[in-house]
């Protein structure tokens, strides 16, 4: 098996590239984030060789000497032109090549065979206590910038303001994030990925929804709070969705399919809708008839590692979908939970007015109390996102364990 780390990719007409975003599979052997045209070999039986990419360069910093407790089980070679990679990867006998199209080599163009990347992606599901120390230490990473933000909206400062405080908290910088920080202030709370981080301030702090993560050794974490300025109706939403949130944290159990805990979700959204008076309707019926979609309109979470969402969430060791619930078209994990996998439990209630719009039209519409809807609107919407570690008994939240080592 060989696998690349992949290439610095310039932008269209420009001597500039891209942040680097190394192959997850190169990731997944060693903890070498920003190595572009690094090469691992692996033939059974023999030590895994590493080409390892070190130029002489003064327009950058090179990578550094290899160190780390892996590099003792590697033979590893220093290259300093990407091209003598080819001189240390093996050239007989059968071999999976993995990687992007665009960094292959003379002779060594990736292959991508598909029942070996199915086969990778499904097992990658399973942490092994290394990438569970590593998901810990993410989380940790990712605490203090929630913190600090929660004390930047506090303060009354701007999305950008807030999201510097985070980045200065975590030492991270934009683009060695696992994803764009998500720092909606009032209503931009209600766009799923917001994707701005306005630099005014607006003239009041209502509510705060905070989506943001950290990187250890290239895996990740990802995080939401919701914050309110105190108002009745709306600090009873966001107590409301972290209950839920909170029971379907300790649902995280091997042998449960993890689709019955995404529909559980709307079924408590829905008595949440309901005991809040913000949609008179018998929750099953709000399931049923696509309500409470109008409120959650994404799935209930993903599973979360070498990439913020990982890979294989619904698909089986042979590439086949397993299938979503029809009319949930955006779940991203649709397998059983068992021992190793770590997963996302991310409930929301949302006020989107474009989905709003559609139910005021529909016959479900006369069931909305749209005052409060109107009210709850300028809040934008509440989402809480825990990282959750399905064990043999009861699950491991990695967020709140780093909240309360950290808080
Ligand atoms: N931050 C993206 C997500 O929660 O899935
Ligand atoms: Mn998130
Ligand atoms: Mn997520």
């Amino acid at each position: 098996m060989i696998i690349t780390s992949g290439i610095a990719k310039y932008r269209f007409l420009d001597d500039m590239h891209y942040p680097f975003k190394a192959n997850p599979h190169f990731l997944h052997w060693l903890p070498l984030t920003q190595h572009p045209y690094s090469w691992i070999a692996y033939t059974p039986g023999k030590k895994p060789v590493l080409a390892y990419y070190q130029p002489d360069d003064y327009w950058h910093v090179p990578p550094t000497a290899p160190e780390g407790d892996w590099v003792e089980h590697f033979d590893i070679r220093i290259l300093s032109e990407p091209a003598d990679a080819v001189h240390h990867l093996p050239s007989t006998g059968r071999s999976a090549i993995i990687g992007e199209d665009d960094s292959g080599l003379p002779g060594f163009a990736p292959n991508n065979p598909e029942s070996v990347l199915n086969a990778l992606h499904f097992q990658r599901a399973y942490k092994t206590p290394y990438e569970l120390s590593r998901q810990r230490l993410a989380q940790r990473r990712a605490v203090p910038g929630h913190l600090a933000a929660r004390a930047g909206f506090l303060a009354g400062q701007s999305e950008a303001q807030i999201h510097a405080a985070y980045l200065a908290a975590t030492g991270h910088t934009d683009p060695d994030l696992p994803y764009n920080n998500i720092i909606g202030l009032n209503e931009n709370g209600a766009t799923l990925h917001y994707q701005y981080k306005n630099t005014q301030a607006p003239a009041q702090h209502r509510a705060l929804l905070i989506d943001a993560g950290a990187e250890v050794d290239g895996y990740a974490s990802d995080i939401t709070r919701t914050w309110g300025n105190g108002d009745a109706h709306f600090q009873a939403l966001i107590d409301a969705v972290e209950r839920e949130q909170l029971a379907l944290c300790a649902n995280v159990r091997a042998g449960t399919d993890y689709r019955d805990l995404h529909l559980d979700c709307h079924l408590r959204l829905g008595r949440v809708l309901k005991a809040l008076d913000i949609v008179d309707m018998d929750p099953g019926a709000m399931l049923e008839t696509g309500v409470t979609s109008t409120f959650f309109p994404h799935g209930l979470g993903h599973p979360i590692g070498l990439q913020v969402h990982d890979i294989a969430g619904y698909t089986d060791e042979n590439g086949q979908l397993i299938p979503r619930p029809a009319g949930h078209p955006f779940l991203r994990m649709t397998r059983t939970l068992a021992p190793g996998m770590v997963v996302t439990i991310e409930p929301g209630l949302y006020f989107i007015p474009t989905l709003l719009a559609k139910l005021k039209e529909s016959q479900h519409g006369h069931a909305v109390n749209w005052k409060n809807v109107e009210h709850l609107a300028k809040f934008g919407g509440v989402r809480i996102e825990d990282e959750v570690h399905c064990t043999d008994g009861a699950p491991e939240n990695l967020t709140r364990d780093a909240f309360a080592e950290l808080s």
